[in-house]
């Protein structure tokens, strides 16, 4: 079976972008692969948070996972804390990744590279990304289009680990879903859509009301024109739209491109924000539900211990490789 790992922040609210782009691979993906989907919760500390808000995003995140459709029966759902492998396999990471590699990741530039106060954690972000992966010898890493450039250094990473000590990693493939890749703002096309956009008609949240949906596909900005076609470059965000709906409803672009000749935004709009209501209704009863039962707790502590079980060996191995005594 495929060794399958990927992993989402527990910061601000989860979006469209981040269950288009990536949960619903994950899913997909329970069903074929060995899956290890983490939430990481060592990743949202290289920004300050408030750590009540983080304990109480850290238990939703678990929560939507599960709503959306992610199986504890088949694939291992945890807490990055949870498991001390992660940090562990960092540290002998930042040991072998360079200050060059990381001072390039654009990530880094975008939220700190001039900050005198931006944090180390910060700058080392990907190693610990890199740690995750390499230590379930994880060969496909389900993600959207913004991680791409992490997945280049943790198989950098991987392979460089590999020449210097010995084999010890498997050089992970990613995996980023063309059509779903990069779902951009409602209110700015231009950029993706993002849980820390300034303003909150950037984006849908997966627990947001069906009210506030429609309101704000509404208002999603689009070009002044009045042509519905797929053109990404010139109609930003007519694309946009006909991406999210295809993407909920299943149809092909073309199919709705043809559906909606001579009909204005208004109709292609509202009928997006439908679909995509009719998805997120069932997943907020389950999420609700979920929650009353404090069954969270239970599946986050087994998911630790198959977690645990399962880096167990490689951790080994990358300190032995390194010369450390066991
Ligand atoms: P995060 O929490 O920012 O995002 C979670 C996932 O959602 C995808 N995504 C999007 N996809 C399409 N359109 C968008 N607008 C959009 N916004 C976000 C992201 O690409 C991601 O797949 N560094 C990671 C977390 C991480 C990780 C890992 C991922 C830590 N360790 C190991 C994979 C494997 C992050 O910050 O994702």
């Amino acid at each position: 079976m495929t060794r399958v790992f990927s992993g989402m922040q527990p910061t601000g609210v989860l979006h469209l972008g981040n269950y288009l782009g990536a949960m619903k691979q994950f899913i997909a993906l329970q069903e074929e692969g060995e899956c290890y989907y983490c939430i990481v919760d060592l990743h949202a500390l290289t920004i300050p948070r408030d750590p009540a808000e983080l304990r109480r995003r850290t238990r939703e995140l678990a929560g939507l996972y599960v709503a959306a459709g992610l199986d504890p029966a088949k694939a291992t759902i945890f807490v990055q804390s949870h498991n001390p492998d992660h940090a562990e396999a960092a540290w002998l990471l930042q040991c072998v990744a360079r200050i060059g590699e990381l001072s390039r990741m654009t990530q880094f530039k975008d939220k700190g590279k001039d900050s005198e106060s931006a944090t180390s954690g910060l700058f080392t972000y990907p190693v610990l990304m890199a740690a995750d992966i390499l230590l379930y010898q994880t060969e496909v890493v389900p993600v959207g289009e913004d991680q791409r450039q992490h997945m280049e250094l943790t198989r950098d990473l991987a392979e460089r680990f590999n020449r210097q000590y010995g084999e010890v990693f498997t050089v992970p493939d990613v995996r980023i879903q063309k059509a779903t890749a990069r779902i951009m703002g409602l209110d700015n096309p231009e950029k993706k859509m993002s849980k820390s956009a300034p303003s909150e008609a950037n984006y849908i949240a997966l627990l947001e009301e069906p009210k506030s949906i429609l309101k704000k596909f509404k208002r999603a900005v689009t070009d002044s024109g009045t042509e519905i076609r797929f053109d990404p470059e010139q109609k930003a965000g007519v694309s946009n739209l006909l991406s999210i709906y295809s993407a909920v409803s299943g149809q092909s672009i073309d199919t709705l491109v043809e559906q909606y000749q001579g009909k204005g935004y208004g109709h292609l709009k509202v009928d997006t924000a439908e679909a995509v209501i009719a998805e997120l209704e069932p997943l907020q009863a389950r999420y609700h539900q979920l929650m009353e039962s404090g069954e969270i707790d239970d599946i986050l502590a087994k998911g630790a211990k198959q977690a645990r079980a399962a880096t167990a060996e490689t951790l080994a191995k990358m300190k032995e490789a390194m010369g450390l005594i066991l």
